[in-house]
């Protein structure tokens, strides 16, 4: 056997464990359950009061999903996006963060837990939490949540705008956007999977006004888009319109459905990022076979929440745990 040992193949090894090593390590220390002996009730008492926010605003569970989504891509899934700054210089004063809604719905779950078992849940899970319970609400699936992050104490709005590690851009095109989510471990289907979140999102007219108006600055639209769709949406969003928004997936955004993909098959995709999907043979072929009789998407989805939810986590002694969500202890 020795003899057939060639410094090829031991580096073809070295590899692997490598590999191996860094697959096991994300994630080391998260568990299903982590509170049951700490805080029993903790995801009861998550799910109540989201309930209760759920059923007077439902608008809220894109923001929150993304939310969730926002926190893991910038340091981590550790609450980095949720401390408050008094010189307005943490992630949540970045321009792709400006738009995030219902950190007020975080502080009121977290008062909740506080109540029930002080200094115990970590405002990082708390985000996770929220994120399947959102999706729950609005019929979507559900998945079990691993739970154990502790939250971190920095925060910097310049992280979310590096163009190498910050949040993938609202017109990053196939490439970036399989490099942003490669550099996180998380494959293109994953990035597909996850893109099918915006069944139940908004958008600023902003973010897309260029495709409408002035694509390549001559005044033109996205030819990459369907042009009965373009006039549509010009009677919604007029130039240079700061505060109209529109849904990603029209007409369903409080249903968690497979529709966001069809929109996007038929060139309706509402963001330059959505409309990418259709630029790679994989991710294509997910978004057939998402809205086809069989579709995996739904159990699909939960596996890769899961997997986003460990990207570069504190677990441990690592960190701490916030009182407040807003604050560093
Ligand atoms: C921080 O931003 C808010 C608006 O979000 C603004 O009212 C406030 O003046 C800013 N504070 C500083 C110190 O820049
Ligand atoms: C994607 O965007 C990057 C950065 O703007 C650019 O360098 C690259 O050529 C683009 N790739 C494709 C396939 O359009
Ligand atoms: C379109 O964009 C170009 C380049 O950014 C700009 O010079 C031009 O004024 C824009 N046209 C309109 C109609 O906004």
């Amino acid at each position: 056997m020795a003899s057939y040992k060639n410094s090829f193949g031991v580096f073809v090894l070295q590899l692997m464990v490598l590999a191996l090593f860094s697959i096991q390590s994300q994630g080391h220390g998260l568990k299903v359950g982590f509170y049951e002996k700490s805080c029993p009730h903790a995801e009861y008492i998550v799910s109540n009061v989201m309930k209760e926010v759920m059923a007077v605003a439902p608008s809220l569970s894109g923001p929150l999903l993304r939310m969730h989504f926002h926190d893991c891509f910038i340091r981590g899934c550790d609450g980095s996006v949720l401390l408050d700054s008094p010189t307005n210089q943490s992630e949540k004063f970045s321009p792709p963060n400006l738009h995030l809604r219902g950190f007020n719905i975080i502080d009121k779950v977290k008062l909740a837990l506080e109540h029930a078992c002080p200094g115990v849940v970590s405002c990082a899970d708390i985000l996770a939490l929220v994120a399947r319970d959102v999706t729950v609400a609005t019929k979507g699936p559900y998945w079990e949540v691993e739970t154990g992050r502790r939250d971190g104490m920095v925060s910097l709005s310049n992280d979310p705008i590096n163009p190498v590690t910050g949040l993938p851009p609202f017109f990053a095109n196939i490439t970036m956007l399989k490099q942003s989510f490669a550099l996180r471990g998380l494959s293109t289907k994953d990035l597909v999977v996850l893109s099918g979140g915006h069944t139940i999102g908004v958008s600023h007219c902003t973010s897309f006004e260029n495709r409408l108006y002035n694509f390549t600055g001559r005044g033109d639209t996205d030819p990459s888009m369907d042009k009965n769709y373009i006039a549509r949406l010009k009677l919604k969003c007029k130039p240079r319109d700061q505060t109209t928004i529109a849904e990603l997936d029209p007409g369903s955004f409080k249903t968690f459905d497979d529709s966001y993909f069809r929109l996007v098959n038929k060139r309706r995709g509402l963001l330059e990022s959505d409309a990418a999907l259709l630029n790679d043979p994989e991710t294509r072929a997910y978004m057939v076979q998402a809205t086809s009789h069989g579709s995996t998407f739904f159990e699909d989805f939960g596996v890769s929440m899961v997997k986003m939810a460990r990207i570069g986590v504190l677990t441990g002694s690592q960190g701490e745990v916030r009182k407040v969500c807003t604050k560093t202890n």
